[in-house]
């Protein structure tokens, strides 16, 4: 079939797909080939596809019956059709994209995989297809909106979209605004304040998962975060919906901010979205700066996360290690305090050499306190410590 413009067939978990010959819209090494071409197609978001792989397959089977599937911006169809190949117990995949050509491309490698029984592919603005979607008996379980930058525009009409018990995943790769760089960008869109802090990657999930706990709570819908993850170039949060006005406020409660001191490393959370918050750091009496209104509680379920590592088992993944690594690390982390420290930004602003990440977690553990790595930051830990101890001790252990 031809669609006008150069295309080529690749595989990818197990099927395979049409996609647009990339190498075609590099003329200049400076060119982002996904966006210049017709039809977007993103290599290097396998692994994100993977993971949506086995977190749509756990709630499957959280779930226990057949379920319906939608992706609002599906670009060449490769992620949908991956759920109605790869994950059991998918009745209906619905994709949905506002390029027609999308569209089409999209159809085309459901049929390739003999899936085309299951997939319906519509061309209609995002938030349109969501819409028509959002009455009873039309909705999703699982809605997955992955757009260029922020989700935002989309989530209000992803969130009506949603069965009771159905889970939204979010990709947003405008790490820009959430990272600090572009403040006020931030607390436009995602209605809270971000901070430029060693671990302004966890801010970010936390500030995405804020702005949807406000946004789900005008509909009386409350959320609960069963898994995140922060790769490359952008965030992802996975976040099953519960109807009813008192989950909804339950969520609300538990928004609250990061307040942090670039003096001394004390961090600390303040809990409720009309708290008074601190203004002096109570360690070293600096200026405190704030973060939030976001979500400071937790970003990850460890049951779930090890639902996704059995699923990963049984399947044979391109990126197999580096999966199972990052599934580790996030199911390791999901009970572990929030924000974590960076032993080389440590060592910045003290002026020491950098000790091994191994050794400062040892002493940690030595003394009594909660240790664990961070999928975040490669050299990145999180634990209850005070500044001032982990501090101590990186000192001592370069001494
Ligand atoms: C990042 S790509 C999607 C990639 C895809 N989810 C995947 O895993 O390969 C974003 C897609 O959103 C589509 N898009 C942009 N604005 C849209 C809108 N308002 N409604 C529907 N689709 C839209 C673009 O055409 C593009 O295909
Ligand atoms: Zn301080």
């Amino acid at each position: 079939m031809s669609f006008g413009f150069p295309t080529e067939t690749i595989n990818e978990g197990k099927i395979k797909v049409v996609v647009p010959k990339l190498a075609a819209y590099k003329k200049k090494p400076s060119d982002y080939a996904p966006s210049k071409a017709p039809v977007f197609y993103n290599p290097t978001m396998e692994l994100n596809r993977d993971l949506a792989v086995l977190a749509l397959q756990a709630h499957q089977k959280f779930l226990g019956k057949e379920v319906w599937v939608a992706e609002p911006l599906t670009g060449c169809g490769i992620r949908g059709a991956r759920f109605a190949v790869e994950v059991e117990g998918v009745q209906r995949v619905f994709l949905n994209d506002i390029r027609p050509d999308s569209a089409k491309i999209s159809s085309v490698n459901a049929e390739l995989n003999g899936v085309a029984d299951i997939v319906e592919v519509t061309n209609e603005d995002a938030n349109l297809f969501l819409s028509i979607h959002s009455a009873p008996r039309k909705r999703f379980d699982y809605v997955d909106v992955d757009p260029f930058g922020p989700p935002v525009p989309y989530m209000d009409s992803a969130i009506r979209s949603l069965r009771n018990g159905g889970l939204l995943a979010l990709t947003a790769t405008d790490m820009a605004p959430l990272c600090g760089v572009h403040r006020r960008a931030c607390l436009r869109k995602y209605g809270g304040v971000p901070l430029r802090t060693e671990y302004c990657h966890e801010l970010a999930v936390r500030l995405l998962t804020g702005c949807l706990t406000m946004m789900a709570a005008k509909h009386e819908i409350g959320i609960d975060v069963m898994f995140s993850h922060s790769i490359d170039h952008y965030i992802r949060v996975y976040a099953v919906v519960s109807y009813g006005a008192k989950v909804a406020d339950e969520s609300v409660q538990q928004m609250g901010y990061i307040l942090h001191c670039f003096s001394c490393f004390h961090r600390e959370t303040s809990s409720g979205i009309v708290a008074p918050l601190k203004h002096v750091c109570p360690v070293c009496g600096a200026k405190l700066s704030v973060a939030g209104p976001l979500w400071p509680g937790r970003i990850a379920d460890k049951e779930f996360s090890s639902m996704m590592e059995k699923e990963l088992e049984k399947r044979s993944f391109r990126q197999e290690k580096k999966l199972k690594k990052i599934l580790a690390l996030v199911k390791n982390e999901a009970e572990a305090p929030s924000t974590y420290y960076a032993v080389d930004k440590i060592c910045d602003k003290l002026n020491l050499p950098v000790p091994p990440q191994k050794k400062v977690l040892d002493k940690l553990k030595e003394q009594g306190f909660q240790a664990v790595l961070t999928h975040f930051n490669s050299r990145g830990f999180r634990t209850d410590a005070p500044a001032d101890i982990v501090k101590k001790i990186v000192t001592q252990l370069t001494a």
